[in-house]
This record gives structure tokens, C-alpha cells and sequence, in this order.
């Protein structure tokens, strides 16, 4: 069995609250009494992409688990790269692969610097592919934006475009148990290519449904909402399922 912990959207930097409520669930998570496979970070790390934002960011999401952090459409690839990964600060994709005992985790860079749509430029798609064929264990595919509508009006127009070739991509894919993405700051499970499409809730903040009020950027960011988790398990039979937790 696979267990993976999946939180997106730390923010870190948009409020005062951003650090503490990054801490409470890496807190969480580094108390719990067994090891996780891995914990995954689905994008939006630091708020305004600065240097010291990686610098809080790095400290907060050290833990005894594996963890990999992908970039998303608030983040500033070079920074991140230099400051998170301490590597060259290129403004190429950051694509990153994890491997461990069990499974692999492949998380792509699907934002397009300055803008806040997503996209999986040539480059990473060539890459995914890669990672894909050559896979002797389930492989999670991760990046920051939902390919598809999540019913979340102000997010739904940033989502990730031109997703046809992803789709081709991952259709049919036997070893890829599920796919994960942010970006909407809602926890929120539905399928792309036929596969679990598992959308992480916001740590910083939670955007609220159009039954809840939330219509619009001006009215639908809660601050107030508690963060909420996945735990993705991949049983010995090849079977998803997510628990949601909510981290006071
Ligand atoms: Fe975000
Ligand atoms: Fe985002």
C-alpha cells in the first residue's frame, strides 16, 4: 500500500497566516506515527516568487517524508530553482521526477511565466512521455493547473489549456494510478483521460463554490476556511482512494 500526502498552494508570503498554516501541516504530517511514500506540493510555493519566500518555503517543507514541490503560476522559475532546488537559476520547465521503493512520482511545470493560465510547453510532454515509457512502477502524474473545469468560475478560466496531447498522453496508461493538480484552492476529486483527477485544497486559503457565494475573485477567497489535505492510497490491488483532513 501507497500512501501520499498532498497539500497545495502555501502561498507563502500572501498573508501573515501563510507560514503559520504551511507549519501546522507539515507539523501534522511529521507526527504522524509511520513514514508517508511521499508528500507532494502541487504549486503556488511562494506568493510573489521571491527569494526569501523559497527561503521560509525550504525550511517549512523539510520533513522525514520525501517531499517534491512543483512551481506554480505564482512562482518565479529561476528563484525557485536557485533558492528550493539550489541549482542553476535557468527559466526552463522545472520538471522533477521522485522515485521511491514503490512508486514514481513525476510532477511538471505547467506555468507560463507572468501569466496565471497554465500550460505543458513541447518540452515537458517530451519529458512526461519519457518518464512514462520508462516506468517499471506506478507512476503519479502532478502539475499546478486542473486540465479540466472545476466548476470554480474565476479559477476555471486559468486552468490548463491545450490539453490534448496530455490527454493522449495519459489515456490508457495502466501505471498512472491518478493524476494531481492545485491551483484551485479546493479540495475536489472528478476524472481527466480516464483517470482520478485529485485537485489539492488551498493551505493558504480556500476558494468558495457559486452555491456558496462564490462567483468571482472579489468574493469567493476565504481566509478564514481551515487548511485541508489529501492522503491518496494506492492499495495491493491497484485501487485509489483519497481521504480529506482538515488541519486546524
Ligand atoms: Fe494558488
Ligand atoms: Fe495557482
Amino acid at each position: 500500500m501507497i500512501v501520499i500526502a498532498h497539500l497545495s498552494d502555501i502561498h507563502i508570503g500572501a498573508t501573515p497566516e501563510s507560514v503559520p498554516r504551511a507549519a501546522a501541516v507539515m507539523r501534522y504530517l511529521d507526527a504522524l506515527p509511520g513514514d508517508l511514500d511521499a508528500v507532494l506540493v502541487t504549486g503556488d510555493i511562494a506568493d510573489h516568487g521571491a527569494a526569501e519566500e523559497y527561503e521560509t518555503a525550504g525550511k517549512l517543507l523539510s520533513s522525514r517524508h520525501p517531499v517534491l514541490a512543483g512551481p506554480g503560476n505564482h512562482d518565479v522559475r529561476a528563484e525557485f530553482r536557485r533558492v528550493l532546488l539550489g541549482g542553476e537559476p535557468s527559466g526552463e520547465p522545472i520538471n522533477q521526477v521522485l522515485r521511491t521503493d514503490r512508486a514514481i512520482y513525476a510532477m511538471c511545470d505547467s506555468s507560463i511565466p507572468g501569466e496565471d493560465a497554465g500550460h505543458l510547453e513541447e518540452e515537458t510532454l517530451d519529458w512526461l512521455e519519457g518518464v512514462l515509457d520508462g516506468a517499471d512502477l506506478p507512476v503519479f502524474v502532478a502539475f499546478h493547473h486542473p486540465p479540466v473545469t472545476l466548476h470554480t468560475p474565476p479559477v476555471d478560466g486559468i486552468r490548463l489549456h491545450e490539453t490534448g496531447r496530455l490527454e493522449a498522453l495519459l489515456t490508457g496508461r495502466a501505471n498512472v494510478p491518478a493524476v494531481l493538480a492545485g491551483h484551485a484552492h479546493v479540495a475536489a476529486a472528478t476524472t481527466f483521460a480516464g483517470l482520478p483527477l485529485l485537485v489539492g485544497g488551498g493551505v493558504v486559503s480556500t476558494i468558495t463554490l457559486p452555491w456558496e457565494g462564490g462567483t468571482s475573485f472579489g468574493n469567493c477567497v476565504d481566509y478564514d476556511l481551515p487548511p485541508v489535505i489529501a492522503f491518496h492510497v494506492l492499495d495491493d490491488e491497484g485501487r485509489m482512494t483519497t481521504h480529506y483532513r482538515v488541519i486546524p
